[in-house]
């Protein structure tokens, strides 16, 4: 097990490319079990959840070929195979072998998802939509069985705007007979990318980015290229550490409408950012102030950018409240940041942030992906050396985030943990 160290202090300089978008790849990896014949996939990021998805593909009968970024998968000889434990527990993104399979096979196993632990993250709207379209659903033992004689198109109103719901109820969808509507749709830019990617594969699928999703089921789907997105939230976490510690940044591999939300907020601080056809020129004005956030729904504020920006606002004149309506609890990271003399309160919903405090290196835990990435910004932001354990769960979302940040100028290694440090790491 290894921890990761990162000494502050330094300016970032330079450009960074960001990779494709992880919660894109978690879902269009899945997508693919509805072809018939190859599907190959460009660009993927090359990130540990992307390495376990492509296992569970290979476990249910998949031939999957990685050649870089590109993955190549050939779902036909596929099984409905159950998966009720073993690697499906390791990420939240399994629960897409539900509709994917369901979809293919009318008929699939899956073990309750895991990921990160961010308060409740209740899976009753695909159960509902999974309904909707015929398919009866158990749960039994902490697997979901799903079962169908045949799916049928169905109007399924989403009480929860969902991204994970819409995704797997498209993926369902897309071979049942008839017509689906989804109203009350999730919007994020990963929906219309695997939506791009099953179009490709001959699914008729209409709105896919606003908030009614009309389908029409097709009896078969054939293999196809596809090309995934940029990952905005990868994107934006360094568009913030230019913000934090950047002298002049280029976020490189960008869709800067994808980040509107960020900008804005960044521009309201007193950030400088330009904005090209695929890029972003970042550079922090001399004294920035403090912001209130509220993460809502795409295109709102993105819940997975709110632990990062909170460390940018330990150094930025004023208070900021930063309120987290998608996930209450997604705060573990305020513990930590206050390990390093930040000065932040929790209440009911909301973050209140105090700055600017000087923030010192410490010893820290990341207990999500993105509390990860925010002890990685305020690690740089901070006086002396910060020591993160918890490492997995950024490797989970960061591709070579190291190396990036060693590019840009940044002081950051891996060191073993001793056993003694392993033993505090599991039992705290
Ligand atoms: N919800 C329900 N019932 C459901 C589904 C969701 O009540 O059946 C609630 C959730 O508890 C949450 C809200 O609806 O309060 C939104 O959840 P959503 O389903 O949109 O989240 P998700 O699909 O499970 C994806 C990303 C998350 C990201 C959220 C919100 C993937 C694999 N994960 O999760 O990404 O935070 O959308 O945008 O795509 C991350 O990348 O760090 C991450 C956690």
């Amino acid at each position: 097990m290894h921890k990761l160290l990162v000494e502050g202090g330094r300016p970032l300089r330079g450009q960074v490319r960001v990779s494709g978008a992880k919660n894109s790849a978690v879902a269009l990896l899945p997508a693919a079990i509805l072809a018939e014949t190859p599907v190959t996939i460009e660009g993927l990021p090359n990130i540990s959840d992307v390495g376990i998805l492509s296992d569970l593909l290979e476990e249910i009968g998949g031939t999957v070929r990685k050649d870089g970024r590109t993955v190549h998968i050939d779902p036909s000889e596929m099984v409905d195979m159950p998966l009720p434990n073993g690697k499906v527990k390791k990420l939240r993104a399994s629960y897409y072998f539900m509709g994917a399979m369901l979809g293919r096979f009318n008929k699939a196993v899956i073990g309750l998802p895991g990921g990160c632990h961010l308060g409740p993250r209740p899976i009753d709207q695909h159960i509902k939509g999974f309904e909707a379209l015929g398919a009866k659903v158990t749960n039994e033992q902490g697997a979901i069985y799903l079962r169908a004689r045949e799916l049928r198109g169905a109007r399924i109103y989403l009480d929860v705007v969902s991204v994970g719901a819409t995704i797997n109820i498209m993926l369902a969808a897309v071979r049942a007979k008839g017509k689906t509507v989804i109203e009350n749709a999730a919007k994020e830019p990963e929906i219309i990318d695997v939506a791009t990617l099953l179009t490709s594969m001959g699914a008729k699928i209409k709105g896919a980015g606003t908030d009614v999703i009309r389908i029409e089921g097709v009896e078969t789907l054939k293999g196809c290229l596809h090309t995934i997105i940029p990952d905005r939230i990868e994107a934006g976490t360094y568009t913030i550490m230019a913000a934090a510690q950047g002298e002049e940044m280029i976020i490189d591999n960008v869709i800067p409408q994808h980040l509107e939300s960020l900008l804005a907020k960044l521009r309201e601080m007193g950030v400088t950012i330009e904005e090209n056809d695929e890029q972003l020129y970042i550079k922090p004005g001399k004294e920035l102030h403090s912001v209130d956030i509220k993460t809502l729904v795409y295109p709102g504020f993105p819940t997975d950018l709110q632990q990062p920006f909170t460390s940018l606002l330990t150094q930025t004149q004023g208070t900021g409240v930063v309120t987290d309506t998608i996930y209450q609890a997604r705060f573990k990271h305020v513990d930590e940041l206050r390990r390093m003399n930040a000065s932040i309160k929790v209440e009911g919903g909301s973050a209140i942030v105090t700055g600017p405090t000087k923030l010192q290196g410490a010893k820290v835990k990341a207990t999500d992906l993105r509390a990860g990435a925010a002890l990685v910004i305020a690690g740089l932001m901070a006086e002396g050396i910060t020591e993160i354990t918890g490492v997995d769960h950024i490797e989970r979302g960061y591709e070579n985030i190291t190396n990036k940040l060693i590019e840009l100028g940044a002081k950051v290694w891996y060191e073993e943990m001793s056993d003694e440090e392993i033993e505090q790491f599991q039992n705290s």
